[in-house]
């Protein structure tokens, strides 16, 4: 290991991270009853322009009245490029910033854009006496975001995840798709020509760079990487790929654009029961093999080592982690 430790962002439970529009008030009660992690009530996209002071207004009773049980909530703002951000943050925060326990910032392109919501939080926080430090949730969904995602990361000790927001970053980088998420047929490659034999068309990952560079970048901050939507909610199996191969390359949740997608990723990011087993396994047959001083043996015909044990270390972790709720 490095001499430098990485501090890891206060434990959470972030399967599933619910949007809902801060407009829909049909939808909060629902939501508390869900059985998202965490749910984030939105103020930006999913709001029009002329909706917005209502919303807010919607949240702030919201976040007093409902009954949300464990939920760990968070208020998505407004762009830094909007001039809504700023009452977002005041208005919302003055009046229910102890009932919040995250602030989730879009298209965050600087560090320095953190920096600013840090500060207001502070002076938010430190005006109003509340105890409890507010935590700061960035998307990454900019060209400009991804390329600054390492001094992002590690910009405020307020941040406890990055989130890939794949319809802006699509948006932003151009990429020639109007999906939400998901793979597009265009992208993959031919096999080779080779004498008569068909060739075959393998659709790829479009997404794969931005998720695992988030990944990195989360990891080495001790921060949570979380997938964003999958916009096509009629289709479950296709959502459970797309959190299938987030959950594969680290992310530890993702985003329910809809209530259908919630068991959905609670499934995914639950280590399965075989999972954790096999975890258990490799370390009784690593504390065996360094009673003996041996540094690796044969578990199932498959070498393992001593970084085997760190990774079924985090599993077995985050297994109980969810099993305490
Ligand atoms: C989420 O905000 C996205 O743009 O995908
Ligand atoms: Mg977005």
């Amino acid at each position: 290991m490095s001499f430098k430790q990485v501090i890891p962002a206060p434990a959470r439970l972030n399967r599933c991270e619910l949007a809902v529009p801060g407009s829909n008030t049909k939808l909060f009660e629902k939501a508390a009853k869900s059985a998202a992690d965490v749910i984030f009530l939105d103020l930006e996209d999913a709001v029009a322009p002329d909706d917005k002071p209502q919303a807010r207004k919607n949240i702030v009773q919201a976040l007093h009245d409902v009954d949300w049980g464990n939920k760990i909530l968070s208020v998505r703002i407004n762009g830094l490029d909007t001039h809504y951000m700023y009452r977002d943050v005041v208005d919302v925060v003055e009046a229910a910033g102890d009932k919040l326990d995250l602030v989730m910032v879009p298209k965050v392109g600087t560090a320095a854009d953190l920096y600013a919501v840090d500060m207001l939080l502070t002076q938010i926080e430190t005006a109003k006496g509340f105890k409890k430090r507010i935590g700061i949730e960035a998307i990454i969904e900019t060209a400009l975001g991804m390329q600054n995602i390492d001094e992002i990361a590690a910009s405020t000790p307020r941040l406890e995840s990055l989130h890939f927001g794949v319809a802006d970053y699509a948006a932003s980088t151009r990429a020639r798709t109007v999906g939400i998420g998901g793979p597009n047929p265009m992208y993959g490659v031919l096999t080779d020509k080779d004498g008569d034999r068909p060739r075959d068309f393998h659709w790829g990952d479009m997404w794969h760079y931005a998720i695992s560079r988030m990944v990195v970048a989360a990891r080495a901050n001790g921060l949570r990487p979380i997938d964003g939507p999958f916009g096509d909610f009629s289709d479950a199996d296709g959502y459970r790929a797309q959190a299938n191969r987030a959950a594969i390359l680290g992310c530890e949740g993702k985003w329910a654009i809809h209530p259908s997608q919630i068991p959905l990723a609670n499934d995914v990011f639950t280590p399965s029961e075989a999972e954790v087993t096999k975890a258990r396994r490799i370390l009784e047959a690593m504390a065996e093999a360094q009673a003996k001083g041996q540094g690796a043996v044969a578990l199932d015909g498959r070498l393992i080592d001593i970084a085997s044990i760190r990774q079924a270390e985090a599993i077995v972790r985050q297994a109980e982690a969810i099993a305490r709720g």
